[in-house]
């Protein structure tokens, strides 16, 4: 890393990551380190050019005070206390908040007067280091990634396919609850236009079989993810001249995966869980991005805007939309419904506006008419929510006009469905999804 870097001490604060995004927002570097880290270990990092102690000297956590080592103020950088303590701290920072641009300003002069870093964080250089990063780790030797399609992994793919080229092997696994589209994309855009190494795995039956008379939400999100690793497992297994391991790993997974003075948040969910024989050694270019620093560098690697800025999407899958046992017909309605609700959205704006939206189809019927008979389908339910953090989330509100074209469309277009319904339910008490 050439860029200039303001070290955060964590001692607890809730306001890690958003002043390290702040920092950053500012053209410069910024990473988060346990609070106990000694001043040799400080002075190893590369280019530090001062050091914010975040949550103030002698935070209290639990009734117990924790400080950084004494050592830390005497290591010869600019060493900065911040916290919401104005009488304890040189500077005050807005408390519980997610305002960038509040700690942007309460940060500035420290950054730019105190400790002189220069603007050099963007990402024509992230780019340019882990490129000579990734080479330098790899060598001439080949590199496995599972490349889902997502964000994070499409991101990966395309920073590892330029530094090593043909030495990168990706493997995409359709477990058959992908949306409309979704496998077909992935090849069109790895395999036919940026000639990657692609082994497409069409595993949907045996899926499909796994899950055959599975109902517990639970119970189908472990299979799924096991049958994942296994299927992954097997394409790995047919070479046998791989020694790395690509991974999607993003910054808040590893903040949240718990330091020293934070609570675990959740493990984070990327390709662990692979038997202990098959030993690779991670790639994980994307370790020091948050997610806005993903998109923008999948933006610089020419990705399309649509595919940086999806929607996210369960690693389950349609799975968790299909309500309680998932059947073939059933599957292609959610499928189906799905993908008339993004078009529909896609043409209104609403794709732009709208953090996350999809349909559901529950595992009952009602009672309608078709063709002047009575008929016994299952209805679609539509839900459209927005949210920060994706704890708490808000509906959406849909015009009237919109929400009848798309009820209109499902009806005429998906088979075996009678009723459509728009969820208006908030989370809490609801959650985003239905399973
Ligand atoms: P809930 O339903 O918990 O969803 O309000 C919050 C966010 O998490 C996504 N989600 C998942 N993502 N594996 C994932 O990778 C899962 O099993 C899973 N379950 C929920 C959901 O789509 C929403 O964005």
């Amino acid at each position: 890393m050439k860029q200039d870097m303001i070290v955060i001490l964590d001692l607890g604060s809730h306001e890690n990551t958003v002043l390290a995004r702040a920092i950053r927002a500012l053209g410069v570097y910024s990473e988060i380190y346990p609070h106990d880290i000694t001043a040799a270990e400080l002075k190893a990092l590369p280019n530090v050019k001062g050091v914010i102690i975040n949550g103030g000297p002698s935070h209290v956590i639990d009734g117990v005070s924790i400080d950084v080592l004494p050592e830390i103020y005497e290591i010869g950088f600019p060493v900065m206390a911040a916290g919401h303590d104005k009488a304890l701290c040189e500077v005050k920072l807005p408390q519980f908040t997610n305002d960038v641009e509040a700690i942007k300003s309460a940060v500035e002069s420290f950054v730019f007067d105190t400790c002189q870093a220069e603007t050099n964080w963007n990402m024509t250089n992230f780019v340019n280091d882990q490129i000579e990063l990734i080479r330098r780790q790899v060598g001439g030797k080949k590199v496995l990634l599972a490349l889902s399609g997502g964000v994070d992994s499409s991101v990966v793919a395309a920073l590892l396919l330029k530094a090593i080229g043909d030495n990168l092997v990706c493997v995409h696994v359709n477990h058959g609850l992908m949306r409309k589209g979704e496998s077909e994309a992935v090849i069109e855009m790895f395999k036919n236009r940026l000639k990657a190494n692609l082994v497409y795995v069409d595993a949907t039956d045996r899926f499909l079989n796994k899950l055959t008379g599975v109902e517990d939400p639970e119970e189908k999100r472990k299979i799924i993810g096991s049958e994942f690793i296994r299927v992954f497992e097997e394409e790995a297994r047919k070479f046998d001249d791989i020694d790395f391991l690509g991974q999607g790993t993003i910054y808040p997974d590893i903040v949240e995966s718990g330091t020293k003075t934070a609570k675990m948040v959740k493990s984070h969910h990327n390709v662990g869980g692979l038997p202990e024989d098959l030993q690779f050694e991670l790639v994980e270019p994307l370790r020091q991005l948050f997610k806005d620093e993903v998109r923008a560098c999948g933006l610089e690697l020419d990705l399309p805007y649509e595919m940086v800025y999806r929607q996210p999407f369960p690693g389950p899958g349609l799975g968790v939309r299909c309500l309680g046992i998932i059947s073939r017909d059933r599957l292609e309605a959610v499928r189906e419904s799905d993908a008339i609700l993004c078009e529909e959205f896609e043409l209104a704006g609403l794709d732009k506006k709208v953090w996350q939206y999809f349909t559901v189809v529950p595992d009952f019927k009602s009672v309608g008419v078709r063709d002047n008979a009575r008929s016994f389908e299952w209805p679609v339910i539509i839900r459209a929510v927005n949210t920060v953090d994706a704890m708490t989330a808000t509906i959406e509100t849909i015009d009237w006009p919109i929400l009848m074209k798309i009820t209109d469309r499902i009806l005429k277009e998906v088979k075996n469905v009678n009723r459509v319904c728009y969820d208006l339910s908030p989370k809490p008490n609801a959650t985003i999804e239905w399973e």
